[in-house]
């Protein structure tokens, strides 16, 4: 065990080789399979960028209507499914609610479990990408106690999933296409990330040659932390807590500093971006457009702005090298989309399922691969010799 090397949070260790997302964090570049993600973002659609993450290529119309149309053909779930859903309290986060549920598809689907089998894998590709919007809209049905809805094949994927979220029988059955491409272009943001927490998971989980279904669950437990997906919903939070109570947002900005209650300033800093996030950016340029169009809570954006502003002069996050990154702004589009803030963690999972599924798919098709096993530094105890109980103290 003399080769053992500590590094914690894998700061400097490479876990595989991946032709999948490029990222140079010193020149805030992001690419999907070598194309910008502004790029993608301006031109494509979720289910287009979905497809050249998982297939490699960008799809020519043919491709894409046989992608589209296999998703629409599966997006139902099956009808015991739904009384999963009322199993879980009403209250409950959605989040641990997804994460049991995507796990559950393994026991409804269990003839698409063997990873090994390009058939299957391909089908429970399909059903993931098809059944996870209706089961979030579920669930957010289920969180207000109103009536779910069937989806509707005849819209477009994240129309029908924002119908399916909000909307009641016979009505509403026009969609703000305003919110519909800016929800769209969030979730091609947001569609994979190379080898952060939730992939690093959903890889180390398949590299036991688990199915697809426990993988990605997996993924939706890791993505939950506030330190990763989870900042979504607590950067609102923060803003809220600096509005109602009354702080400035430069004392806020100097307890962030002082490290006092271990705050941090949510929305703030990555691991691999060191002078801005990308994807930050074409957020906060269709927050402008969104806010603007929706009339959003301008307060909580006026807010999060001064911090942003702040932050970016200060010394302390200009020597640590910290930005507002694609979680900053987030929250405050899904507020004014209509989106509860427990809800914005499950639209990051939306986003990132595409890239958990093509990562997934290119750790099992590796021949090279092996199963993850960190090594680990013990320092506990040298042998000792076991004490019966009643001579213990
Ligand atoms: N507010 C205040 N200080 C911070 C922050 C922050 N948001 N982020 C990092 N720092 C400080 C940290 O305390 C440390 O200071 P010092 O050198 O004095 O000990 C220094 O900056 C380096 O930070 P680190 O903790 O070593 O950085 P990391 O790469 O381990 O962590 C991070 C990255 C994203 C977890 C962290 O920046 C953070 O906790 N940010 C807030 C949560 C957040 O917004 N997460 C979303 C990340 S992006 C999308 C996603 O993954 O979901």
């Amino acid at each position: 065990t003399g080769t053992v090397t500590l590094d914690p949070g894998f700061t400097n260790t490479a876990s595989c080789e991946s032709e999948i997302t490029y990222i140079d964090g010193d020149a805030g570049i992001l690419r999907y399979r070598g194309y910008p993600i502004e790029q993608l973002a301006a031109n494509c659609s979720f289910l287009e960028v979905a497809y050249l993450l998982i297939y490699g290529e960008l799809p020519d119309p043919e491709s894409l209507a046989l992608f589209t149309r296999r998703i629409k053909r599966h997006t139902l779930l099956h009808e015991d499914f739904k009384s999963f859903f009322t199993s879980f309290p009403a209250g409950g986060h959605p989040m641990s609610i997804l994460q049991s549920g995507i796990a559950g598809m393994a026991t409804y689907y269990d003839h698409t479990l063997d990873p090994q089998d390009p058939a299957q894998l391909d089908l429970a590709t399909t059903l993931l990408m098809s059944k996870v919007p209706t089961m979030i809209a579920y669930i957010a049905k289920r969180a207000t106690g109103l009536p779910l809805l069937y989806p509707d094949a005849s819209r477009s994927y994240t129309e029908d999933f924002i119908r399916m979220t909000f909307g009641l029988p016979y009505q509403m059955q026009e969609i703000d296409p305003t919110i519909v491409n800016a929800l769209d272009k969030l979730f091609i943001l947001h569609a994979d990330h190379e080898q952060n927490c939730s992939t690093s998971t959903v890889r180390l989980v398949g590299s036991s040659q688990a199915n697809v279904y426990a993988a990605v669950s997996s993924g939706v437990g890791a993505l939950s932390g506030p330190l990763h997906g989870g900042a979504n919903e607590a950067v609102l939070a923060m803003l809220g807590q600096i509005r109602d109570s009354g702080v400035s947002v430069q004392e806020y900005v100097s307890q962030v500093k002082d490290k006092k209650n271990s705050v941090k300033l949510m929305g703030f800093g990555h691991r691999v971006y060191k002078n801005f996030d990308p994807r930050a950016q074409v957020v906060k340029g269709l927050a402008d457009d969104i806010l603007e169009r929706l009339g959003g809570d301008n307060q909580l954006f006026d807010i999060a702005q001064e911090l942003a502003d702040t932050a970016l002069s200060d010394d302390y996050f200009v020597e640590r090298k910290l930005y507002p990154n694609v979680d900053f702004y987030t929250g405050i589009m899904y507020s004014a989309m209509g989106f509860p803030s427990q809800m914005f963690t499950p639209l990051f999972a939306l986003g990132r399922l595409p890239g958990w599924i093509a990562q997934y798919r290119e750790l099992v098709a590796d021949p090279a691969q092996k199963i993850g096993r960190p090594r680990q530094v013990y320092t506990g105890h040298d042998e000792r010799q076991w004490v019966p109980r009643i001579e213990r103290t």
